[in-house]
């Protein structure tokens, strides 16, 4: 886990930091909001990460004091993470008013609270206690989507609908499209994380939960099939998800069928 937390760190974290500050500042023809923060808040993140893997190893036969400082560094990461968010949501300061009118920047700006959340529940996740609950459960696939899906492919898509008219020279064919996109994406991911949480919990405390004489009061079976109704939720989330994607090809295939005319990119503004 030393090197596996970094594959969170580094390459479902910074790629996409590295992403948002090319997009967001174009996309919403703003300058970055602070520069210095960036800085900071990089390298910050780059010497915090490296400490925290041994989350992922509470209450295993891994050293106590490790688990400390794994759990230490994760709450420690809270910092830096959220000045990315802060640095990036911050950069629409005097174009709020973008949002209503762009589904491009609303992908953006809703990955970022995205991140902001999944790196306010990691280090929360952290905490040897509430560990003790959540570790092996659904919980941490959700906290793994909202992550993965909230912040990685949001962001991810909102850069790629951002790219392709400059890249191709075509105007995208529908904005509707995207907007249908937008909800789909989002209310997907909410109904997955949600469930998830849910499901997480009520594992959690079943698995724990033993009788007077110290036997275990559910066996896992009977806690698996009190799953199923999340599980479902879940499964409809994703397929919400899905179907947005498909929106997307569609609409990028139309685009790509249209007909070339230069395009270009929103202006910086001064600050
Ligand atoms: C401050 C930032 C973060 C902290 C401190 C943190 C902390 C944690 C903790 C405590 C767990 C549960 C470990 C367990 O009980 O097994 C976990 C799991 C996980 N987190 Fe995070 N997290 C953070 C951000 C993120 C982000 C942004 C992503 C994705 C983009 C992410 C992806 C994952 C994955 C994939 C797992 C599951 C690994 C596995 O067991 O397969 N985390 N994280
Ligand atoms: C519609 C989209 C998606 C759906 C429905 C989905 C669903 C799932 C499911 C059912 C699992 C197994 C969870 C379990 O053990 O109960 C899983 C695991 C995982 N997914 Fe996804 N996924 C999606 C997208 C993504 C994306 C885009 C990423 C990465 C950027 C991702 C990263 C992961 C990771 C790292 C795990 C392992 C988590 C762990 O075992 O701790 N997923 N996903």
């Amino acid at each position: 886990w030393w090197y596996g937390h970094n594959a969170v760190g580094f390459f479902l974290t910074a790629g996409f930091l590295g992403m948002m500050y090319y997009f967001v500042p174009k996309q919403a023809g703003r300058p970055v909001y602070s520069y210095r923060l960036s800085v900071v808040h990089f390298w910050a993140l780059i010497s915090l990460y490296m400490w925290a893997g041994p989350h992922h190893l509470h209450y295993t036969a891994l050293p106590n004091w490790t688990q400390s400082i794994g759990m230490v560094f994760s709450l420690m990461l809270l910092a830096p993470s959220w000045g990315g968010m802060i640095n990036g949501i911050m950069t629409l300061s005097g174009a709020w008013h973008k949002l209503r009118t762009d589904p491009i920047l609303r992908f953006m700006i809703v990955s970022l609270s995205f991140y902001g959340m999944s790196t306010f529940e990691g280090p929360m996740m952290s905490i040897k206690t509430v560990n003790a609950l959540s570790h092996y459960t659904d919980w941490t696939i959700g906290h793994v989507h909202s992550g993965a899906l909230g912040w990685v492919a949001l962001i991810s898509i909102g850069c790629v609908y951002a790219l392709i008219p400059q890249l191709f020279n075509r105007r995208i064919y529908s904005t509707k499209l995207i907007e249908v996109h937008f909800w789909t994406g989002t209310i997907g991911i909410v109904l997955y994380i949600a469930s998830m949480w849910i499901a997480g919990v009520m594992q959690g405390l079943m698995w724990r939960a033993v009788n007077e004489d110290g036997t275990l009061t559910y066996s896992f079976v009977e806690a698996l099939v009190r799953m199923y109704p999340y599980l479902t939720v879940r499964f409809l989330g994703g397929l919400l998800f899905l179907v947005g994607m498909f929106v997307m090809a569609w609409n990028v295939y139309k685009t790509l069928q249209g007909d070339e005319q230069p395009v270009s990119a929103p202006a910086p503004q001064a600050a």
